[in-house]
């Protein structure tokens, strides 16, 4: 009854005791005022953190390069190793030696370029035939580069062909994924629904879903080798930049920048190579926007990427190009049955590199 007699006072005398007016606040009153205060300065925290992570974005303050390793001419192979052991990503090849590559002339250089190529010698009728997969080549320079390197690699011709998994990449051969990877040009088959992906590969705790400062598009964004059956975290670099167009263009610079601030990749048609590369004196702050980056916000950098050798290979089949749903977008039957029958199919399987160019900052 009190209760009742009481809010009827309240109520009559609202109009001189307003709820604005704090001073006729009760302890409830001043306990609900002090909650939502609470709760916004909470929200406000939350969205100022949010803001200050989603705009994170590391320091890629100019570098000074000086020319540490040439890789040309003649003797362009020479500081590589021949891959010969069976294939870790299940292709159906056989990496050759080196004595037989150069006897079947699957790699071959010259003054002007080097060649690693498919073998279209084995015929169906051949014996031995190509039913257990067809000869091809996967090397890896003998020198091993950590930080603050720049990489410029010429690249005349990218292979492509129904069955074929061509890639110019990195990653420490006896530490994979501890050491990392990082694929600078790879495609498939005839280079379909995405043109050259660039993408790195690690152990956990490195993703991309952060803010990022680049031209291509990006496909999956975490790196860790468990995820989206080890897809890594891609990047398309766009048309023209694998396969028949790219080729057809004259190829182009692949430019590559490994430092604790994160990984860059640009991608150069042969017509727009900025002077500076040309002239041996790159300086990527004067670039322009990647083609694909890989800050370090939430992937440290120098622990994910040690010891990294250059690789070149081509791999046939496999689990990408090989996959039914992919070799089936442009190419028919089964993949290993194109590839041990169809010899006369790989003439475009080849690299053809110029120069490769590697640089350090001191
Ligand atoms: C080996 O391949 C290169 C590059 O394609 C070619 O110029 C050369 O004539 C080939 N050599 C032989 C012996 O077939
Ligand atoms: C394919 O293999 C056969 C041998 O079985 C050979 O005669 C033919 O020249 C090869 N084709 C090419 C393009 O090398
Ligand atoms: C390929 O060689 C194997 C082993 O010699 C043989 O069994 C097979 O029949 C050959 N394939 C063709 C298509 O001739
Ligand atoms: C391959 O197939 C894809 C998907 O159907 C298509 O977009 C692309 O144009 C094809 N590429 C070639 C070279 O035929
Ligand atoms: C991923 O890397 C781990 C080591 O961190 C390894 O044990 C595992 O086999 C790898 N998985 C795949 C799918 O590559
Ligand atoms: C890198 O290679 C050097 C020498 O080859 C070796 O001593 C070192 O342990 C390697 N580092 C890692 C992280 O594997």
């Amino acid at each position: 009854m009190r209760g009742g007699a009481g809010y009827q006072f309240d109520q009559d005398d609202s109009w001189y005791h307003p709820w604005y007016n704090f001073k006729y606040w009760g302890k409830r009153a001043w306990a609900g005022f002090i909650a939502v205060v609470v709760l916004i300065i909470v929200i406000v925290i939350i969205v100022a953190v949010e803001v200050t992570k989603n705009n994170a974005y590391p320091d890629y303050t100019q570098l000074s390069y000086s020319l540490a390793d040439t890789y040309s001419g003649s003797t362009f192979f020479d500081n590589f190793d021949y891959f010969t052991g069976y294939d870790p990503t299940e292709g159906f090849v056989h990496y050759v030696p080196e004595a037989q590559a150069t006897s079947l002339n699957l790699t071959y250089a010259s003054s002007s370029s080097a060649v690693l190529r498919v073998d279209t010698s084995v015929g169906p009728d051949s014996n031995p035939n190509a039913s257990t997969g067809r000869f091809s080549v996967r090397v890896s320079s003998k020198t091993q580069y950590g930080l603050d390197t720049l990489f410029i690699f010429d690249v005349i011709h990218s292979p492509l062909g129904c069955g074929t998994w061509p890639a110019l990449w990195l990653t420490d051969p006896s530490n994979w994924p501890y050491n990392g990877e990082i694929d600078v040009m790879e495609a498939v088959n005839v280079v379909s629904s995405t043109y050259n992906q660039m993408t790195l590969h690690t152990t956990s705790g490195c993703s991309m879903g952060v803010k990022r400062k680049e031209t291509g598009k990006s496909l999956t964004t975490s790196c860790v080798n468990t995820t989206d059956d080890n897809a890594g975290c891609g990047v398309d670099a766009g048309s023209t930049t694998f396969g028949a167009d790219f080729n057809s263009a004259g190829g182009g610079i692949l430019a590559m920048e490994l430092r604790s601030a994160g990984i860059r990749m640009w991608q150069f048609g042969r017509s727009s190579i900025p002077a500076d590369v040309t002239s041996g004196t790159p300086d990527p702050s004067t670039w322009g926007e990647a083609t694909a980056d890989f800050p370090s916000t939430d992937c440290n950098i120098g622990n994910h990427f040690k010891n990294q050798s250059i690789i070149a290979n081509i791999d046939l089949c496999g689990s990408w190009a090989g996959a039914t749903s992919v070799f089936s977008e442009n190419c028919s039957g089964t993949c290993t049955d194109y590839v041990a029958n169809n010899n006369g199919s790989f003439a475009d399987a080849y690299w053809e590199f110029g120069a490769f160019k590697v640089y350090s900052a001191s």
